[in-house]
């Protein structure tokens, strides 16, 4: 990691994958090891951006058209990178996101169909053309993912849609992740123990880490 530069790291991936208890797993080895570590989620992670969050996410709006759905995400978005992700990124933090770009890409690009061209536009506006230098997927079957998010007991409008809706959340994930050419995605099993995926993730941290 150059001292000028920060390090931008997102988790992605469908339902119950475990990202949240994964992410402060990382954000403490990493803090361990020196780093300063600023934990985020999107939609989310400002006030005006937790405003949005509540808007998109609350299971009272059903009514919400999906070209809204779009642009509510991005607005959250736009508003985390020039409050905290940017110069967050600009101090020479490390910067751990639960979803972001990437995530509009898969749900509305290709599950709602709007297109991953547009959605990569609406994404390097918000983002002011920011690419994670590490995306892990956390790719686990889908009813595994539900029997999960069920136990856990917390549902969001999202995770009211079918099954057949998260399939393909999980296909499209497994797609642009195979597609990608910069290399910036790793696929983690996280099917596995939580302390399997914990090390599964830390090497692929400290391998990214250590090359850039
Ligand atoms: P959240 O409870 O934060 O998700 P999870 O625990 O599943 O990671 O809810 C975020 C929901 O919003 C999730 O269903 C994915 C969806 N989402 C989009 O559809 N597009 C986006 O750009 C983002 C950031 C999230």
């Amino acid at each position: 990691m150059s001292e000028a530069k920060g390090f931008l790291i997102t988790f992605e991936g469908g339902e119950g994958g475990g990202k949240t208890t994964q992410i402060v797993r990382l954000r403490d080895r990493l803090t361990k090891v020196g780093h300063d570590v600023v934990v985020l989620r999107e939609p989310g992670g400002t006030v005006i951006s937790e405003q949005i969050r509540e808007v998109v996410l609350s299971s009272k709006n059903v009514g919400i058209a999906f070209t809204t759905e779009v642009l509510l995400f991005q607005a959250a978005r736009a508003q985390i990178y020039r409050e905290i992700v940017l110069p967050s990124l600009s101090a020479g933090k490390v910067v751990l996101m639960d979803r972001s770009r990437d995530s509009s890409v898969v749900y509305q690009g290709i599950v709602r169909g709007f297109g991953e061209n547009l959605i990569e536009d609406l994404n390097n506006i918000s983002t002011k053309n920011t690419y994670p230098d590490l995306t892990l997927l956390l790719d686990l079957p889908v009813e595994v993912g539900l029997e999960r998010r069920r136990e856990s007991g917390k549902v969001d409008r999202l995770d009211m849609e079918s099954t057949d809706f998260h399939r393909q959340v999980r296909e499209g994930y497994l797609k642009i992740a195979h597609a990608d050419k910069s290399k910036r995605w790793v696929t983690v099993d996280a099917s596995k123990s939580l302390e399997e995926v914990e090390e599964n993730i830390w090497q692929a941290v400290q391998k990214r880490m250590g090359r850039s």
